[in-house]
């Protein structure tokens, strides 16, 4: 039987797996039955990419919201009638957590009946078979997948198949969203699902669908990876009108689109996770009027979605502007307000920006800059012990970097002579063997060993010993440093008796003086010594 438990931890991005659990975790503490549902449980068995978790509870989520802002959540939004909560989960992932429901449809073109479910009711309410799962995330049944219209083997036969003959008269949103999913996943609707569909387009039910239904399309657009294709797949099916009636592919600002998912790419491929679905709702409606635009966000129920797009061109210019002024004067400057910026708002500046010097910046600082990185002696640096363990390493790392970037640091040994002041002092040498009085012990005091090279050092005196433990020293320094970047003085209790310290350890215990990074940059700027010559 598959593990699909294991196939979810394997799929989902970390910060996905976290909010599983966050979700999970306020879940059991209100005693109430959880499911990973829908879409997300197709992706993670597909293998598409999962864009967003869909959770069903046998419960009422919205009495939830203040233990999910506890928990890290954010609220981005509710629906009343289906007592459906949005969410951000930590790592900007968007989830819903919906109540299990039944629908019950009592006239066509009228919304359904809803009222409170058992999982299994709400699994037969769905659109299609391949959506139509729930993944128990429940104690006892952890990992238990419910399939009751075969949706696995509909993912392996890669085909979209309605649940009844019902479906699209019911909810014709469903029609739209057999387009989506089909030219998204490139799957065919099944053959009697391509009769029904024929059918229902024939007959006009899409002039039935809700309004709500419409935001929720027009919403679920943004998060297409290719979504142009998907446009223009709707489009063809003369269903994008429906979402806005003046809406065509040529309202669609084509070539922003494409640069924008070309920069994403880019940007994902150096490891951040960005969120393009603002600057994508940007330009899919670029030639709309303002006041198309205005209709289309009223209707689109994640307000978080809208707020987004709404502000992403005078966050984008607010941005611009500062990457032309004093704040970015010098590359290390640039980098920080670039790191401290949101990579959304750099990836919408990097396709739109007008100003030359602004894209030079944005470019320099995923290419160029990020090599500077490449040229931090990492080696020698754990030579001198200024490792990861050191408290002040990501300040001495982040200053050696800054210098780098601001070519304040020109070569390997300026580099090496600023970073030399860090280094802590070594760790004091191992306790000298005990020594007993007369011949017979120093007959039987051991040989010492140079542990470094597992040699016998000549010798059995005070000097010798001291011989043996100095290479050591290095290794250990090399291989292990101490957790606190401080050398331990081992105390003398356990190192046997005598209380007299060695004189290295009393070195310990005046380290040199601290230097600041300021001041070591100071005293090696090379700008002053240039201005020497
Ligand atoms: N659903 C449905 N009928 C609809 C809308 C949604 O049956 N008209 C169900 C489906 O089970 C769907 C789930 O609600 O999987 C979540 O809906 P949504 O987030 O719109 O779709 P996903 O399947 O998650 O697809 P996407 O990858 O586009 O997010």
């Amino acid at each position: 039987m598959a593990d699909y438990i294991y196939t979810m931890e394997i799929r989902l991005t970390p910060d996905q797996l976290k909010g599983v659990n966050l979700v999970q975790d306020v879940a059991r503490a209100a005693g109430i039955t959880l499911y990973l549902t829908g879409g997300a449980i197709r992706d993670i068995i597909s293998g598409f990419t999962i864009r967003d978790l869909d959770f069903t509870v046998q419960g009422n989520p919205l009495k939830l919201q203040k233990d999910f802002e506890r928990a890290g959540a954010q609220i981005a939004g509710h629906e009343e009638d289906v007592r459906t909560l949005f969410l951000v989960l930590p790592g900007n992932v968007r989830a819903e957590v919906g109540m299990a429901r039944s629908e019950h449809y009592e006239k066509v073109g009228k919304p359904p009946v809803v009222a409170p479910a058992s999982i299994q009711e709400d699994l037969r309410r769905r659109d299609f078979t391949v959506n139509a799962m729930a993944l128990s995330l429940n104690e006892g049944s952890r990992g238990l997948l419910l399939d009751p219209f075969n949706g696995v083997a509909d993912i392996e036969a890669k085909v979209l198949r309605v649940l009844h003959n019902y479906s699209f008269v019911e909810d014709p949103s469903r029609l739209i969203r057999a387009t989506r999913f089909s030219a998204r996943f490139h799957w065919p609707l099944e053959e009697r699902t391509q009769q029904r569909y024929d059918s229902a387009k024939e007959n006009k039910y899409i002039e039935h669908i809700s309004r709500s239904a419409i935001g929720h399309e027009i919403a679920q657009l943004a998060h297409e990876d290719d979504p142009l294709s998907v446009v223009r797949a709707l489009e063809k099916e003369e269903f994008l009108k429906v979402l806005q009636p003046h809406w065509t592919t040529a309202k669609v600002d084509t070539t922003g689109l494409s640069q924008l998912m070309k920069t994403r790419q880019q940007i994902v491929d150096l490891g951040y996770t960005v969120d393009p679905s603002a600057a994508v709702m940007h330009f899919l409606t670029a030639h709309l009027s303002d006041k198309d635009v205005s209709d289309l966000r009223r209707q689109i129920p994640r307000k978080d979605l809208v707020e987004a797009w709404r502000d992403i061109e005078d966050h984008a210019k607010d941005l611009a502007k500062r990457l032309m002024g004093k704040e970015a004067a010098i590359p290390s400057r640039t980098w920080n307000l670039l790191s401290s910026a949101r990579p959304e708002m750099i990836l919408f500046l990097a396709v739109t920006a007008r100003q030359q010097a602004v894209a030079q910046k944005i470019k320099n600082f995923f290419t160029k800059w990020r090599d500077v990185q490449k040229r931090i002696p990492l080696p020698e640096m754990t030579e001198l012990l200024i490792t990861p363990q050191l408290p002040d390493y990501p300040k001495i790392a982040r200053d050696v970097f800054m210098l780098l970037l601001d070519g304040k640091l020109r070569s390997r040994t300026e580099t090496l002579k600023f970073l030399k002041p860090f280094a802590p002092p070594p760790p004091p040498p191992p306790p000298l063997p005990r020594r007993g009085r007369g011949p017979k012990a120093a007959a039987t005091a051991p040989t010492p060993v140079a542990e470094a090279t597992g040699k016998p050092v000549k010798g059995k005196g005070k000097k010798a010993a001291a011989a043996a433990a100095a290479p050591v020293i290095a290794v250990i320094a090399k291989a292990k440093p101490e957790p606190s970047g401080k050398p331990k003085a081992k105390p003398a209790k356990a190192a046997g008796k005598p209380a007299k310290p060695a004189r290295k350890l009393a070195s310990a215990k005046h380290p040199p003086k601290k230097a600041t990074a300021k001041k070591a940059a100071k005293k090696k700027s090379p700008s002053k010594k240039a201005k020497k010559h």
